[in-house]
């Protein structure tokens, strides 16, 4: 698929960095809440045309020569009745999908990726392909951080209860209610702290309180791990899914990307993916979306 296709409309938004502190440019292809499965659409959502949505996604970003690219979770949903088998021909299907990229890729962990399989079968099939850049990368682990290109890149997981063990929905557990254990705590201070190189989070979860319809969608311990990252004076972004929604907020010096899922609509109707730029002097982020309306005006001169 040519990237300039006119069915895609490309959006650019531009951030100062006001230190230069990045010493080479880096791009990152990144998709959120994919949410794909083979069941009916429930309201604007369309889980069985998720896996049409990564094909494009995958194609899209392929000919522009992405560093990495990055799930932010929920990559896959289950069936109405919870079943095991199909929840992992679901996460099979999307993961083939997603490998055709070309390059490292990755996985933070959603909710909806813990439902009807453990983290432990989530993570045997959604690989981490970039275990070779860099040894921290535990290959099990939701956690994990690698350096690329004097950046340093730190995922996070939040798919815990209050106790630390780990979220599994079939079993029970509050999606309402995910935490940061203490024992990430201390490995996201000593990554942060040891990084010669400025860092850029990702996580499933917002680290800042967000309510919606009466549903709590923020990491529950957030003031913990925001003031981590705040006394690291090293972090220049963070991004998560989960909220199926844009957001953009700059709390104490860092900034915190929301992004949008491609879950909602048909395939023809909408897709919804985006590439982030880091430039010495800047970071942009592009945000790709179904244009199906040829009215005959140019909305974006950039392709
Ligand atoms: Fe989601």
């Amino acid at each position: 698929m040519n990237p300039n296709s006119p069915f895609l409309r490309k959006t650019s938004f531009k951030f100062p960095i006001e230190e230069w502190r990045v010493q080479e440019s880096c791009h990152i292809a990144l998709a959120t809440d994919s949410h794909y499965a083979l069941k009916e659409d429930l309201d604007d959502k369309c889980y069985s045309d998720a896996l049409l949505k990564m094909v494009e996604f995958v194609k899209t970003v392929n000919p522009l020569g992405c560093d990495f690219a990055i799930h932010l979770g929920d990559f896959k949903d289950e069936d109405l009745v919870p079943n095991e088998k199909s929840t992992l021909e679901y996460l099979e299907k999307m993961e083939h999908e997603f490998s055709k990229f070309k390059g490292p890729r990755f996985h933070c962990l959603g909710n909806h990726d813990l439902d009807s399989i453990t983290k432990k079968q989530f993570l045997e099939i959604a690989e981490n392909s970039g275990n070779g850049l860099d040894s921290r990368i535990e290959p099990r682990s939701g956690y994990y951080a690698f350096d690329l290109k004097s950046i340093r890149f730190v995922v996070l997981d939040a798919n815990y209860d209050e106790f630390g063990n780990d979220h599994f929905f079939r079993r029970g557990g509050d999606w309402q209610k995910p935490f940061i254990p203490e024992k990430q705590h201390g490995w996201l201070k000593n990554t942060l702290d040891d990084s010669p190189y400025p860092c850029v989070l990702f996580i499933h979860h917002p680290l800042y309180a967000y309510v919606k319809n009466g549903h709590s969608y923020h990491v529950v311990n957030h003031m913990e791990i925001r003031a981590i990252l705040e006394a690291s004076q090293k972090v220049l972004a963070v991004f998560n899914g989960h909220m199926h929604e844009e957001m953009y907020h700059e709390l104490n010096g860092i900034r915190y990307f929301a992004l949008n899922s491609m879950l909602e609509g048909t395939f023809v109707q909408r897709n919804c993916f985006y590439v982030f730029e880091i430039q010495p002097d800047r970071m942009r982020i592009d945000r790709y979306e179904r244009f199906h309306k040829l009215d005959g005006k140019r909305i974006n001169s950039d392709i």
